[in-house]
């Protein structure tokens, strides 16, 4: 696949289907993402694969935050459950987290380091016939979720990806066109 066509096709997939990620299919995706571009070299990234009782308990420590806002004691045990196995279910889920740097400039390289690894990720997995949700939040400093995810005292947590074979591909959301953003100077 051209890697145009990979760009205009990736979505965020919301709905995957039942078919597991393989560890091959997993080991590749995470060779395209370190080929990303990386300002001293630092390897800022560190790739943690949750098997489906990690992402349980990734799930549960998400849904006890969102239990928290809901009253009924049933209603925000239904919610946990939901969300722990809403994750148990998924393909595949990754934590991408980034070694943490207390010189700021090197710490927002990396941090842009990590997102374009995680954006070659995305790309290859359209051209693998797969498909990846980055998702964000407060949930990511949660010491339960950092826990479940493995992620060490040294590490910021820059985004989950969930990663599996799209049941469903959402049509392309609208953005707008380039040139409303651009200056071109002489
Ligand atoms: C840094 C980042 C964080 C995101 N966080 C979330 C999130 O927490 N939840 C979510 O549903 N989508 C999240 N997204 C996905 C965006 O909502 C999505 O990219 C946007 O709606 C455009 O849709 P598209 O990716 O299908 O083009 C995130 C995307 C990025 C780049």
């Amino acid at each position: 696949m051209h890697v145009s066509d990979a760009i205009s096709n990736r979505r965020s997939i919301k709905r995957f289907t039942g078919r597991q990620v393989t560890r091959e299919e997993m080991e590749s995706l995470l060779s395209a993402a370190t080929l990303a571009p990386n300002h001293r070299l630092t390897n800022p990234w560190r790739f943690h694969v949750l098997g489906p009782e990690a992402r349980a308990a990734y799930g549960l420590a998400l849904g006890n935050r969102k239990a928290k806002k809901i009253e009924d004691p049933e209603a925000a045990q239904t919610m946990r459950d939901n969300v722990a196995n809403e994750h148990r279910a998924l393909p595949s889920m990754l934590v991408v987290g980034m070694v943490k740097n207390e010189n700021a400039e090197i710490s927002e390289e990396d941090y842009a380091a990590v997102m374009m690894a995680i954006q070659n990720l995305s790309l290859a997995a359209v051209a693998m016939g797969l498909g990846t949700h980055i998702k964000t939040g407060a949930v990511m400093e949660d010491p339960a979720a950092r826990a479940a995810a493995g992620v060490q005292d040294d590490e910021r947590i820059v985004a989950i990806v969930n990663v599996g074979e799209p049941a469903e591909v959402p049509a392309a959301k609208k953005r707008d066109d380039a040139s409303v953003h651009t200056t071109w100077l002489p």
